[in-house]
Parts: structure tokens; C-alpha cells; sequence
């Protein structure tokens, strides 16, 4: 499938940045950061609130100026605000402003005509977005997800090849969520680029080609969300029904770094689950074990400690670092 290819490394740059820092007053919004998205990639920058996100996402947009540090989007520098580029690349902000007296359509037709495309633009725009039957609507009595949907149509109106995405799938539910996805999917498949960032670490691991993890304005880890996984170290949880065997037997096994109970089961975390199963199998049989893969999630945990605020709630609430008992790691289901 077209739409899931992964660009090479050595494909055209879209975005090039260089040890960009910003501060608002004490605060180091974004401390040194350096990365590149390549062109038809789709890129997610993912982190806690705070991390830093929107403020590089605004710097690389050309909204925000960065305090040092150098940016190129598509070969040129957003700072000062950049003419040329304005129409190569689309921009929904967190914060989306809108003209919230007229209706949907005339919002988008609106925003059409800033970049002298017709009406024929809005349409398709609203049609992408699925928000045709709501195109008579005012803006101010759109719900939340339609009006994100808005923000979305937007950023896209006027066909750019490069698309900044600032949280798009906060205010969604699920399907309006999973509707979005097949949207960013057909864009890519396009051949556009687009850079986003979530709070939802399944779609996060869905879509994105590669993501950076930020906390505190630094990268904490940057690559593919499958290598991240791999190589991460994070560990394969085994559920296995309670009753079957103790928790210090379990704990005993070889290969079983940790154990934690959970939903009445006993939690067996392992980097080694082939061999944990089979120990498993000689004590007790597998019937009833399920066998849960590390995630992208994890990973970031790890990284951040800190739970997605977007993403599924963890069971125990707690911020699972190293160290802290199984028991209060999150489930997934
Ligand atoms: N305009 C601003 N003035 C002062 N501080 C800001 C401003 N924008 C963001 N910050 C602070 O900078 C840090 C990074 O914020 P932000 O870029 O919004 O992160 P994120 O999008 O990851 O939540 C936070 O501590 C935030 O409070
Ligand atoms: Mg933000």
C-alpha cells in the first residue's frame, strides 16, 4: 500500500533544524533541538504537557522566532514570515482562530481566498474532513470535534505539500478520531509531508514513519516507533490468571524481571517471554496466559514518566519508572 511507505534516508529534506532554543523569561521552552523530517514523511513529535511541543512546532511554522538555532522548511527560512513558503505549506495551530459569524463552508472559502484558491477548494476541503453536511452551519455551533475538523479543512484548503499538525486529534472522539486517520494516511499517500504532534501513542505508532520524543525541550529519543519498541528494551508483560501459580514462584522464574498483580492476574514482565511462556507451560499450561507486546507507549513512559494525557488512562494512575512496582503499571487492552 502506497500510503504506508516509509520515505529512505536519504530522501529530500523537508525540514532541517539545528540546535533551536527558545525562553519565556526563566523557562527553556525548547532547549537545543535538532532534527530532520524528510520529504513524504510523516513525522510525530510527541511528549508531556510542556515538553516543548507547540512552541517548536510554531518556531518551524514561522510564527514563533527561536532565540538561536537555525530552521529551513523546504529550503527556506520561516523567519522573518516567508511568502513564498505560506502557500507550500499548511498550518493548524493549537489554538485555531476562526470566523466564527459566518458558516462552515463560508469559513473555508474565506480562508480559500487568502490563498486565491475558489470555492471549489472549500468543497473538497469540507468533503476531506467530512464536514459537507455540516457546511451551512455557523462556526460557533459547530461541537468541538467539528470545529477541529474546521482547523483541520483549514491547514489543507489550499493544497500544501508540507502539513503542521498541532494536537488535530485532541477534541475527537474515537471514530471521528479513526475517520481523521484515513485522512493524514491519503495525505501522505499523496506524497505530502506531514509533521504532528499527539497526545495518542497507539495513533502515534499507527501513523507516524518516525517520532520524537520530547521532554523538557530536548530530544529524548528519535527513530521509528518500531525500532523505539525493539530496541527500548521495554518488556512483554505474560497476564496470567490468578491462582495458577504464587507470586513469589512467578517471581522466580528465569527470565522474570518483575511481578504485579492486576485485574485478577498476576502481571510477569520479561525481556524474554519465549522463555518465561515455556517455563510457564511445564508449571501450569498456557491456557488463559495472554501474552501483551511492548508499545510505543511504554516506551515513552519510560522516557517521560509521565502518562499521555489524550492516550488510554493508566489503571493504577501511577507513573511507572524504573523502580516503581509492577502493580501500578497501566493495562492496555
Ligand atoms: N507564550 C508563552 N509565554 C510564556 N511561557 C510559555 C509560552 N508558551 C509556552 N510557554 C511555556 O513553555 C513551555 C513549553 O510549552 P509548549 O510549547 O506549549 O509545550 P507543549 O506544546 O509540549 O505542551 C511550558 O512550560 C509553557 O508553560
Ligand atoms: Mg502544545
Amino acid at each position: 500500500m502506497t500510503t504506508d511507505r516509509t520515505p529512505p534516508p536519504d530522501a529530500p529534506v523537508a525540514v532541517a533544524v539545528r540546535e533551536v532554543r527558545k525562553r519565556y523569561g526563566d523557562r527553556q521552552a525548547v532547549d537545543g533541538l535538532s532534527l530532520d523530517v524528510r520529504r513524504g514523511e510523516f513525522f510525530g513529535l510527541l511528549g508531556p504537557n510542556g515538553a516543548g511541543k507547540t512552541t517548536f512546532i510554531e518556531i518551524v511554522e514561522g510564527l514563533r522566532q527561536a532565540d538561536s538555532g537555525t530552521v529551513e522548511v523546504l529550503g527556506h527560512s520561516p523567519w522573518p514570515r516567508n511568502t513564498a513558503l505560506l502557500p507550500r505549506i499548511g498550518v493548524q495551530t493549537q489554538a485555531s482562530a476562526f470566523f466564527v459569524r459566518q458558516t462552515a463552508r463560508e469559513h473555508l472559502v474565506t480562508v480559500a481566498g487568502l490563498y486565491r484558491k475558489d470555492a471549489a477548494a472549500a468543497d473538497r476541503s469540507l468533503a476531506l474532513v467530512a464536514l459537507t453536511e455540516q457546511r451551512d452551519v455557523l462556526v460557533e455551533n459547530l461541537s468541538g470535534g467539528q470545529r477541529q475538523r474546521l482547523a483541520i479543512a483549514s491547514a489543507l484548503v489550499h493544497d500544501p505539500e508540507l502539513i503542521f499538525l498541532d494536537e488535530p486529534t485532541a477534541a475527537l472522539d474515537p471514530q471521528a478520531r479513526r475517520d481523521l486517520w484515513q485522512v493524514l494516511r491519503a495525505l501522505k499517500g499523496e506524497g505530502r509531508t506531514i509533521v504532528y504532534t499527539t497526545h495518542h501513542l497507539d495513533e502515534a505508532e499507527a501513523l507516524c514513519d518516525r517520532v520524537a520524543i520530547l521532554v523538557g525541550g530536548r530530544i529524548a529519543a528519535l527513530d521509528s516507533p518500531h525500532r523505539l519498541i525493539t530496541s527500548a528494551g521495554a518488556r512483554t508483560r505474560l497476564l496470567v490468571p490468578e491462582g495458577r501459580i504464587g507470586l513469589d514462584e512467578a517471581a522466580a522464574l528465569d527470565g522474570v524481571d518483575r511481578v504485579g498483580e492486576q485485574g485478577g492476574s498476576l502481571v510477569l514482565e520479561t525481556s524474554v517471554p519465549g522463555k518465561v511462556l515455556q517455563a510457564l507451560d511445564a508449571l501450569t499450561g498456557l491456557d488463559g496466559v495472554i501474552t501483551r507486546t511492548a508499545t510505543l507507549e511504554d516506551v515513552y513512559l519510560e522516557l517521560t514518566g509521565h502518562a499521555a494525557a489524550g492516550g488510554p488512562s493508566p489503571a493504577g494512575g501511577g507513573s511507572p519508572a524504573e523502580g516503581t512496582p509492577a502493580h501500578t503499571l497501566e493495562s492496555r487492552a
